[in-house]
């Protein structure tokens, strides 16, 4: 996995960076939009992202602004001296065209460098695991709004607007119910499962641009998403069944994401990417 000190060698040429690091960082001066990151998985791939060089545009959707505000204090906090943040924040429903477009200017607008990476980590599902004949229209829809639509819309916008060349990356957030197959998430992983062919098809179709488009799917994470949709005796039978013997943390997702994000990630493209303990 990538880590701060795998450097590629060389200089920054970005007058916005500290100058002194003997190598800079994999992801220096490379802009990453995280969407879904004011808490969760998003929030630690976006914490990791920060770790190895990159400027964030954190993003969530509700009215409480307050998670997602507090992670760019902290990693402005421990960024290195600069013109420019390390991090900004934009709110944005990423179901809605228009609000999508208004993620990636901000993006673009923020810090006078290019945007080369997308991760779609925003997410949501019926947390009463309703069977297909107790799903509600209305649930079914919601949930293919942001995971399917949600992702469509973020990545057309990533095919059109990243960094051509080299170092371009969208990474979609999945999730290992699609080889499971368990009752009481039909519409869920069938949305995931939307987004995983869609993966694969946009990076054949990125063909000559340098940009790869891989899913990473994770099995059951301690988030907030995750305990909202268990009981406590579905969670320990999880943890029995899992030949790790316990839940996944963020802290397991993140590094793979970092991974893919960096020039080293290059060779892995269109694949979906099961990071699960063993759980499928
Ligand atoms: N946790 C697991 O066990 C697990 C397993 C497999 C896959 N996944 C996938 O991993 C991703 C992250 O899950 P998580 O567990 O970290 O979820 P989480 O803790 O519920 O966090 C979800 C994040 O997405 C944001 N969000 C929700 N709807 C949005 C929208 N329409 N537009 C923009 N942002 C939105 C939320 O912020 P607001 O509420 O402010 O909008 C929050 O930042 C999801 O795609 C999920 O399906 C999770």
């Amino acid at each position: 996995m990538a880590s701060p000190a795998q450097g590629q060698g060389g200089t920054t040429s970005s007058s916005t960076q500290t100058q002194t690091l003997p190598f800079p960082l994999p992801l220096q001066d490379r802009v990453a939009i995280v969407t879904g990151s004011s808490r969760g998985i998003g929030r630690q791939i976006a914490l990791h992202l920060s770790s190895l060089g990159a400027r964030l545009v954190l993003n969530y959707s509700s009215s409480n602004s307050s998670p997602a505000d507090s992670l760019a204090a902290q990693i402005n906090a421990t960024s290195a001296s600069s013109a420019l943040p390390q991090a900004i924040v934009v709110r944005a429903d990423i179901s809605d065209p228009t609000q999508v477009r208004h993620l990636f200017d901000s993006a673009e607008n923020a810090f006078n460098l290019p945007v080369h990476i997308l991760v779609n980590s925003a997410g949501t599902l019926d947390p009463k695991q309703p069977s297909i004949a107790d799903t509600s229209d209305e649930s079914f829809d919601h949930v293919f709004a942001v995971n399917a639509r949600g992702a469509f819309l973020c990545a057309r916008e990533a095919a059109n607007r990243l960094k051509r060349g080299g170092g371009g990356r969208i990474i979609l957030l999945s999730s290992s119910q699609v080889a499971a197959l368990r009752p009481g998430f039909g519409a869920y992983t069938a949305s995931k499962a939307a987004v995983e062919a869609m993966t694969k098809i946009l990076a054949k179709e990125l063909k000559g641009t340098g940009i790869t488009a891989n899913c990473v799917a994770p099995g059951p994470i301690a988030t907030e998403l995750f305990f909202s949709s268990r009981t406590e005796e579905q969670v320990q039978k999880l943890i029995e069944e899992s030949p790790m013997q316990r839940l996944g943390e963020t802290k397991d997702v993140a590094p793979l994401v970092g991974f893919l994000a960096s020039d080293a990630g290059e060779w892995v493209n269109g694949q979906v990417i099961r990071v699960n303990g063993g759980y499928v």
